[in-house]
């Protein structure tokens, strides 16, 4: 369980987020929405460790996070799949998924078959460079990768930012596979609405570096949603 306590987080002297409390479930896809430069994620580099939160606290499974760097979160089991992806474009898919084994004990790992199941096309391109790959497949080898950390927690900004409708929806049947069969617990920035609609258990709103509105699923439509969505 991840609970997000009254966070404050700023660069320098600009604060982006005000008494940010927020919480994600095993087995929920919590999904948080808001315009551009709202502080989603500010929000998702706090909790992941490369931005310092200052009052507040991020806590993990009853402790105490906070102050730990992203490695240590990382092995608690907390994997990030950040905007924009950041995959190596110069390592290998194979490499890329590799890289995954970081947080992970013990010496010898093998890359789970379900990532190939998931995402067939990760499989044809084992050996080609990342940076060669599309836009969509990037996206499927960063949660490909986020996998391979096998992963109590999986934190997505914006993972249909970009991408095709049919790589979208591979996504989605991804997220919702490790939601139901891991009881993964999932956090989901979206600005997608109809997407982040159909997989959202419960939700968050930001808005000027505050949640304004939350809930579960059915409250999502409600016209106080809407109008923080709305440009
Ligand atoms: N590294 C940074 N240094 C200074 N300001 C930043 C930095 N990253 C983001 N910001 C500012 O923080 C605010 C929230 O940004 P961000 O968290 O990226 O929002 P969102 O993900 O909702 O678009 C914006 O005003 C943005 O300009
Ligand atoms: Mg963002």
């Amino acid at each position: 369980m991840l609970s997000v306590e009254n966070v404050d987080l700023s660069y320098g002297a600009a604060q982006v987020l005000w008494n940010v409390s927020l919480e994600a479930a095993p087995g929920e896809i919590t999904c948080v929405l808001g315009r551009n430069g709202v502080g989603k994620t500010s929000l998702l580099r706090g909790i992941v460790g490369h931005q310092a939160v200052g009052k507040g606290r991020v806590m993990w499974n009853g402790k105490d996070i906070s102050k730990l760097p992203p490695f240590e979160r990382a092995r608690r089991g907390i994997a990030y799949v950040p905007q924009g992806r950041e995959i190596f474009p110069l390592l290998t898919v194979r490499e890329n998924l590799e890289t995954g084994f970081a947080s992970l004990k013990g010496g010898r790992h093998k890359i789970p078959d379900e990532v190939f199941e998931l995402f067939p096309v990760l499989k044809s391109m084992l050996s080609r460079r990342g940076g060669d790959l599309s836009g969509g497949q990037q996206q499927q080898l960063a949660i490909g990768r986020a996998m391979v950390a096998a992963p109590e927690i999986m934190i997505l900004d914006e993972p249909t930012e970009g991408i095709q409708p049919s790589v979208i929806k591979d996504i989605g049947r991804a997220i919702t596979y490790l939601r139901d069969s891991r009881s993964m617990a999932i956090l989901l920035v979206e600005q997608y609405f109809e997407f982040a609609c159909e997989l959202a258990d419960r939700f968050a709103v930001m808005d000027r570096g505050q949640v304004v509105v939350s809930g579960d699923q059915s409250g999502m439509m409600d016209e106080n949603v809407r109008k923080y969505l709305t440009v």
